[in-house]
């Protein structure tokens, strides 16, 4: 199935995207990459976005969303998540991908669930595409135990290699969520346009939680040119990702064309767009191209990395289209299934996309 180029470059995958993407690079690490010593991804107070006046709001939102509008990325603190529950996630994680039997894995081997790839990543198949050097399990929010319009009555069993793992990871799907609203309304107002408009669309709205395990590497793994995971932007509205306890998140510069080494504080929420807040927001907001390298220290020969990533969606029949007060559209209003599994089809195979683009 996989390609398993490790000097494969983004331009190789372009005809998948459906938001506008001029740069280059490549997807692995390479001792020819820059790095920009430069650049700091800015940190900001959440609290007086939270619990401040209108004027404290404003200047929030204006700060935040032209931070976000610079690199695509910013990291929050005092965002009203308890942050002990990180630090019991970084073990848990561990435990969940350390005593799990690959034979219990594979009966939860990804499939397509709407429009998220939903379910365990073996190590090297991450995407088709490249083979990354990292663990992952996905679920959306149809494997957990929350109020949502369901089809069919929820059964632990059906998503979860142990019934005793839901609860575990349903904390820190009811931990984010109320995040959802705020940081988009930021979002929103900091580009000048009316905060609410995407309420009703998050109102239990879809999600992908994703556990990442990077393994200690062995030489041959260190050698191979593999890198823990490939360049990429995220298909979603945007992420919300605890800063892991071991460093490696590199974001694109695309002013410098060099790489940045983000360092988020512990405890912290590091926060980036992706391809739907580009496409809605007209491209004023990019989905900005990030992975995951090695530790500049060498750790990762003995020591694992653990992330949990959760992506903020809009169920697969909203429709994308361009936010009224930021110009002439340079998109046209799709369906976010269709977005989405065209977009994705890069990472899983042609036959992903429920609807493919017409054939020149
Ligand atoms: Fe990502």
């Amino acid at each position: 199935m996989t390609a398993a180029n490790v000097d494969a470059s983004n331009q190789e995958f372009l005809r998948y995207d459906q938001v506008e993407k001029r740069h280059t690079y490549r997807l692995a690490e390479n001792p020819t990459d820059e790095y920009d010593e430069d650049y700091r991804i800015e940190v900001f107070d959440f609290a007086p976005y939270l619990n401040g006046s209108p004027a404290d709001q404003a200047r929030f939102a204006e700060d935040f969303a032209g931070a976000v509008q610079d690199i695509g990325f910013s990291i929050i603190t005092n965002h009203g998540v308890d942050t002990a529950l990180y630090a019991e996630l970084e073990d848990q994680v561990e435990e969940l991908f350390t005593t799990t039997s690959l034979d219990d894995k594979m009966r939860f081997r990804a499939e397509r669930y709407g429009s998220v790839s939903q379910g365990y990543f073996p190590i090297r198949e991450t995407s088709d595409i490249h083979p990354d050097l990292v663990e992952g399990w996905v679920w959306c929010r149809r494997a957990f135990d929350l109020p949502q319009a369901r089809q069919a009555p929820f059964r632990v069993e059906d998503f979860w290699p142990d019934a005793r793992w839901e609860p575990v990871f349903r904390r820190l799907a009811l931990a984010h969520e109320p995040l959802f609203k705020p940081i988009t309304r930021a979002m929103f107002q900091g580009l000048g346009i009316d905060p609410h408009l995407y309420d009703r669309k998050l109102t239990e709205t879809n999600f992908g939680l994703r556990l990442n395990y990077y393994p200690p590497l062995d030489r041959g793994a260190d050698e191979s040119g593999a890198g823990r995971l490939l360049g990429h932007e995220d298909v979603d509205l945007f992420t919300i990702l605890p800063a892991p306890r071991v460093e490696g998140l590199q974001v694109w510069n695309h002013r410098s064309n060099k790489w940045v080494r983000l360092k988020a504080p512990p405890g912290s929420i590091i926060i980036n767009t992706g391809d739907y807040m580009q496409r809605i927001t007209n491209d004023r907001l990019p989905s900005t191209t990030h992975r995951v390298g090695k530790p500049e220290d060498g750790s990762h020969l003995r020591t694992a990395r653990v992330s949990f990533p959760m992506a903020v969606y809009v169920w697969e029949d909203e429709v994308l289209e361009v936010l009224p007060g930021l110009g002439e559209p340079r998109y046209e209003p799709v369906k976010a299934i269709t977005f989405h599994t065209r977009s994705t089809s890069k990472f899983y195979g042609d036959d992903y996309a429920v609807e493919r683009p017409v054939e020149p």
